[in-house]
């Protein structure tokens, strides 16, 4: 028994926000129906190909365990199957632009009218406002959500982050949504419609920085290296380059072979209880109980240049040996891992983070499995369907369609 097992997933998603969210649910054991344009499908089948005519990686990754139909939703016929679906199924998810389904005749009251116990559960760009109507990409959403006016460094240019915070991350906050509202609907039997805009899962994901916003009105940031070394702010939160986002003082130390290798990198933090333990560690024991070193506050001021004498130890060492003496002396640290050293690591295989899939027309690839782990409801990872594979076996299994109607429904090109 898989925990969301019964709960039909009506998936009109693309791209890559709202898929994460139905895949997640779908690797909770949610039946999830990909209705996807005939002939067409999801555009991101054919975005950034690795292997010619071959679903790409970037739609593999994003669409596990669900089953894929074509439906054109804008054909007499199409659009008659989609208000069986709509009755039939338990949740619509969407990320179209905005108003793409009110054009395709299916704003929220008809859906209502349709089915009302439906939850309609739509990613857009932005919330009501300025912006509500514009089409929206992850960098827009880093750009407009905080993350990028306070990445890189303070000599640069804004910069977004690699990880899928605005698509990934938006489909994370509405798969929250729709369980919430799922678990809400038990108890009043309705449905609702549940909406989470890019610009407020990336705000939401950088609210240390309006924190700090507030911070600065009060004074300057005094973790931020800046502070150190002299240089005054200005009115809105600095880039802070690699200075951690809470109270203990971090940054990203060279470490041996850094020379070579554009990852021999170590993020380490100067907690502040384990101060001690850093200073012999790194040969200079006196900091314990020198005046300007040994307290948190005293420390402040010159965080660069103490983060300079840490690197001069790091840098003999390679990044996995600091990680293996910091570790027993309780100071945090991680070692700045590539694609390539986290695709072959084993307990990420061994839990189920990094999965092998086959697929019948690419053969093997990695992905990444689901990172929620619930005992009671263990995740197979299965292959993202091919265009249309189940189409025939929806029509006839859920709708309840005959033979003969799912033909004359080809005959007319609505599938
Ligand atoms: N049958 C017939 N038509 C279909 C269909 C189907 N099965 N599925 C989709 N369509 C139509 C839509 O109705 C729409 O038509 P319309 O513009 O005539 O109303 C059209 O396909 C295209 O949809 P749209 O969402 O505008 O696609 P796009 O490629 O132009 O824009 C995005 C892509 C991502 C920019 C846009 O969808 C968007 O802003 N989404 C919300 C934010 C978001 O999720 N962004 C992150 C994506 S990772």
């Amino acid at each position: 028994m898989k925990a969301l097992e019964g709960v039909k997933i009506l998936d009109f998603t693309h791209v890559q926000s709202g898929p994460t969210c139905t895949q997640l649910l779908a690797w909770f054991g949610a039946d999830c129906i990909k209705v996807e344009r005939p002939g067409v499908g999801d555009a991101t089948r054919g975005q950034l190909r690795d292997i010619p005519d071959v679903d790409s990686l970037y739609f593999t990754m994003l669409n596990h365990n669900k089953r894929s139909m074509t439906l054109n939703t804008k054909s007499d016929k199409g659009k008659e199957v989609l208000e069986e679906l709509v009755r039939a199924c338990d949740v619509l998810v969407e990320n179209f632009a905005p108003g793409a389904l009110d054009r395709m005749g299916f704003s929220w009251e008809r859906i209502q009218e349709l089915n009302p116990r439906m939850i309609m559960a739509s990613i857009k760009g932005f919330g009501p406002g300025p912006y509500a109507d514009c089409k929206v990409y992850e960098n827009v959403a880093q750009c407009t959500g905080g993350s990028a006016s306070t990445t890189g460094f303070l000599d640069g240019p804004p910069l977004v982050t690699g990880a899928q915070i605005g698509d990934s991350g938006t489909g994370l906050h509405l798969a929250l949504g729709i369980v919430t509202a799922l678990f809400q609907r038990e108890k009043t039997g309705k449905g609702q419609k549940v909406t989470a805009a890019m610009q407020d899962a990336v705000l939401n994901l950088c609210r240390v920085k309006l924190r700090d916003q507030q911070r600065l009105e009060r004074g300057p940031l005094t973790e931020y290296h800046q502070y150190g070394e002299g240089i005054s702010f200005g009115d809105a939160v600095p880039r802070a380059g690699n200075a951690s986002g809470g109270g203990q003082p971090g940054w990203i130390l060279k470490c041996k072979g850094y020379e070579t290798d554009p990852n021999a990198y170590i993020y380490f933090i100067t907690q502040a209880p384990v101060w001690g333990n850093i200073c012999d560690l790194i040969g200079k024991p006196e900091w314990k109980t020198q005046e300007g070193y040994a307290k948190p506050a005293e420390r402040l001021d010159k965080l660069g240049a103490i983060f300079d004498t840490i690197e001069a130890w790091t840098k003999t060492k390679t990044k996995f040996e600091v990680m293996d003496l910091c570790n027993p002396l309780n100071i945090p640290c991680g070692p700045i891992l590539s694609m390539k050293e986290i695709a072959a690591e084993q307990s990420l295989r061994d839990t189920g983070t990094v999965v092998e899939v086959d697929h019948p027309e690419r053969g093997k690839y990695l992905s990444v499995g689901c990172p929620i782990k619930l005992s009671g409801s263990p995740v197979e990872v299965e292959r993202s369907p091919l265009l249309g594979e189940h189409t025939d076996e929806i029509l006839r299994d859920v709708l309840g369609f005959s033979a003969e109607a799912v033909e004359s429904m080809k005959d007319a090109g609505a599938i």
